[in-house]
């Protein structure tokens, strides 16, 4: 069984929890995983005048996906920060790539899931994971989300992301704040849910 987890990062929050889902799917007996990251579409002068050009040198070695890397693995793990409550652009763009593999039903059965970034609370984490879905199940994938039974989505006692639609961390509105150890465990732990799931429906 194979889980591919690809992402878009501008600083480093959302490639940290791609990192983590990578190593939850691998924590399953079997189950590979592999980063990629899609392309970028910001001219390199408005990166580097957003302060972005260092931050991502640490993820500069994860290859670029094209779309029809998508039907090389079995489950699907997308990432993206928040761009005003949806999905980043650089995400859009590669996927309203996938027009053919849509007309030729290629992701159909392949199990999805979401997960994300924002600077702040309640500045879209969800409306970003549940309309991101919507691309998903026009492809016919089988979208699963983290349950309640990781019960860490559930902490009061610190500020954390996560919710029932996929995990989630929160990058500050200066970005200043690193995924913290509850938000890697839920990412492991989506990882490793939906690399049980894949390998139940693929390897039966
Ligand atoms: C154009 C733009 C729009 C954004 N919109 C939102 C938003 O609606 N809500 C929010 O909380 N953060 C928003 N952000 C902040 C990003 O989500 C944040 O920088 C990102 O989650 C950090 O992840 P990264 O380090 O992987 O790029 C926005 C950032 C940019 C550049």
């Amino acid at each position: 069984m194979k889980a591919m987890v690809v992402f878009y990062s501008m600083y480093g929050h959302v490639y940290a929890m791609a990192e983590a889902v990578a190593q939850g799917v691998r924590e399953v007996e079997g189950a590979q995983a592999e980063l990629l990251q899609v392309p970028e579409l910001v001219p390199d002068n408005i990166l580097e005048e957003a302060g972005a050009t260092k931050a991502r040198e640490a993820f500069a070695h994860i290859p670029v996906a094209t779309p029809d890397d998508l039907t090389n693995a079995h489950a699907l793990i997308f990432g993206t920060p928040t761009r005003f409550g949806n999905m980043c652009a650089q995400m859009r763009n590669f996927l309203d790539q996938t027009g053919a593999l849509w007309a030729q039903g290629a992701l159909v059965g392949k199990v999805g899931s979401v997960f994300v970034s924002t600077a702040t609370q309640h500045g879209g984490q969800e409306t970003t994971i549940t309309s991101f879905h919507t691309t998903l199940l026009h492809h016919g994938m089988i979208v699963v989300g983290m349950p309640y039974s990781e019960a860490r989505q559930m902490t009061l006692d610190e500020v954390s992301g996560g919710s029932p639609y996929g995990v989630t961390t929160i990058a500050g509105s200066d970005g200043s704040r690193t995924p913290s150890e509850n938000e890697l465990a839920m990412a492991r732990f989506q990882g490793r849910h939906v690399a049980l799931i894949a390998k139940k429906l693929f390897e039966a």
